[in-house]
C-alpha cells in the first residue's frame, strides 16, 4: 500500500531486521496488541519488539501520558504499532493525577495527536474495505481509502479559553465579523484556531494522488466545507486542484463535508480515494469504517518520511478491558499495513489473506459478529489460516 523511504541496515543472523516499538496503551490496547503478536509470531516477522510505556497509567503517576522515554524510543525504531489509550475530560483528567503532581500545572494532551506532530506523521491512511462475507458490512463491495492530513488544521493546539485581551484587541482590529465576540468578557468564550498550510495541504493531496496512481485507483475525492470556512478550506481546495493536474488520468472532484455524508451512504460506489484536512478526514474516516464493519474493522497508519505509526481507529473501550472479547481484527489489518510500509509485502498480503479467510467462513465470531470467540481465539484462527 504505501511504503517508508530508507532501508534498514542489515546484518543476516546477528540483528533482527527490524525495530518495533511495541506500545499496548491502556485498555483493550493491551488485549489487541497481544492478539496482533500472535499473527506477527506466526507469520515469523524478523523483528525486535520493544515495549513502550504510554497512557493513562503514566499520566496519572507521571503527569505525562507520552513520557520523553518513549519519544527517544520512537526516534530509533522502524515503526510502531499502538494499542489505545484512554483520554478524559480536563476536569477528570487534573482529579486523577498524583497527589503531588496537582499543583505543577501539568495539561493532559492526547499522546497520539502529539505523536503525530513531533514526528510529523502527516499521512493518516484509513483502508475502508469490505471483506466478503462481513455481516457487519453495510454494502458487499465497498473500498475506500481515507487520506486525511494529520498534523495541522483544527489540531493545532493553539487554543483560548480564556482568550487573552491582547488577542481580542488584535481581532478587533483585524477582522470586522469579530465584532460581536469583542464585547464578551475573556472567559465567556474560546477561541481554536484552524490552522492549514499550503505546504501541508500538497504533501497530504499528493501522497492521496501518487497512491491512487500506484493502486491504479480511478478517482480523488477532496472533502472540505470551502462554501463557508472559505481562507483555510479555500487553500486546502485550490492547492488539491493544482496538485490534481499533475495527474491527469486520475478524476478528481470535491464535495462539501455536510453533503458528503449523505453521498457516502446513498452510492458509496461512487467513490475510491478521498483526502481531507485533518478534522473532516477524522469524521469521515468513522462513517467509512462503520459502512465495513464499524470498530472491530478499522485500521490506521499514520506515516511520515521516516517513521510508521499503526493503531486500531477505535478507543480504549473501558468497559470491555481486560474481558478479551473485543475483535482485533481491525489491529490486526493494522499490522497488515506495517507490514506493507516496512516492504514486507509478501507477508501482508498473507496476513489480509488469511483474515479475509476467516470472515469468509463465519465459525470465528467475536462478540460484534454475533459470536463468543475470544479476542485471543479469534487471532488464533487468523494465525492457524498462515
Ligand atoms: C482518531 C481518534 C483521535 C483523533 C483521538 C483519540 C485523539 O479519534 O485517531 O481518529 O481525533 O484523531
Ligand atoms: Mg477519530
Amino acid at each position: 500500500m504505501l511504503k517508508r523511504g530508507g532501508m534498514t541496515a542489515e546484518v543476516p543472523g546477528i540483528m533482527p531486521k527490524y525495530k518495533i516499538a511495541w506500545l499496548p496503551g491502556d485498555g483493550i490496547g493491551v488485549e489487541v496488541l497481544k492478539a496482533a503478536r500472535i499473527v506477527l509470531d506466526r507469520i515469523e516477522l524478523d523483528a525486535e519488539y520493544i515495549a513502550g510505556d504510554i497512557g493513562w497509567e503514566f499520566w496519572r503517576r507521571e503527569g505525562d501520558a507520552f513520557p520523553p522515554r518513549t519519544i527517544e524510543l520512537l526516534k530509533n525504531v522502524d515503526a510502531a504499532l499502538f494499542g489505545a489509550i484512554t483520554s478524559k475530560p480536563a476536569k477528570r483528567a487534573a482529579e486523577e493525577l498524583a497527589p503531588e503532581l496537582r499543583s505543577k500545572g501539568v495539561a493532559y494532551r492526547s499522546p497520539i495527536v502529539r505523536m503525530r506532530q513531533l514526528f510529523d506523521l502527516y499521512i493518516c491512511l484509513r483502508p475502508c474495505k469490505a471483506y466478503p462475507g462481513n455481516p457487519l458490512n453495510y454494502k458487499e463491495g465497498i473500498d475506500l481509502v481515507v487520506f486525511r492530513e494529520n498534523t495541522e488544521d483544527l489540531y493545532a493546539g493553539v487554543e483560548f479559553s480564556p482568550v487573552p485581551q491582547e488577542l481580542a484587541e488584535m481581532l478587533g482590529k483585524l477582522s470586522k465579523p469579530f465584532a460581536p465576540f469583542a464585547k464578551l468578557a475573556p472567559e465567556q468564550y474560546a477561541i481554536s484556531c484552524k490552522i492549514n498550510t499550503r505546504g501541508g495541504s500538497e504533501r497530504i493531496v499528493r501522497a492521496a494522488f501518487d497512491f491512487a496512481r500506484k493502486q491504479k485507483r480511478r478517482k480523488v475525492t477532496v472533502v472540505h466545507k470551502a462554501n463557508v470556512v472559505r481562507a483555510t478550506d479555500g487553500l486546502f481546495l485550490e492547492t488539491a486542484q493544482a496538485v490534481a493536474k499533475e495527474f491527469p488520468e486520475i478524476q478528481m472532484d470535491d464535495a462539501n463535508i455536510d453533503a458528503m455524508t449523505m453521498w457516502l451512504l446513498k452510492n458509496p460506489f461512487n467513490y475510491d480515494v478521498l483526502v481531507a484536512p485533518n478534522l473532516y478526514g477524522d469524521i469521515i474516516s468513522d462513517l467509512c469504517t462503520q459502512m465495513v464493519g464499524g470498530l472491530g474493522f478499522g485500521s490506521s497508519g499514520n506515516l511520515g518520511a521516516k517513521l510508521g505509526v499503526f493503531e486500531p481507529t477505535h478507543g480504549s473501550a473501558p468497559k470491555y478491558a481486560g474481558q478479551y472479547k473485543v475483535n482485533p481484527i481491525a489491529t490486526i489489518l493494522a499490522s497488515k499495513m506495517m507490514l506493507e510500509w516496512l516492504g514486507e509485502t509478501k507477508k501482508a498480503a498473507a496476513l489480509e489473506t488469511a483474515v479475509a479467510q476467516v470472515i469468509k467462513e463465519g465459525r470465528t465470531r467475536t462478540y460484534d459478529l454475533g459470536g463468543t470467540s475470544t479476542t485471543l481465539q479469534m487471532a488464533q484462527a487468523i494465525a492457524d489460516k498462515l
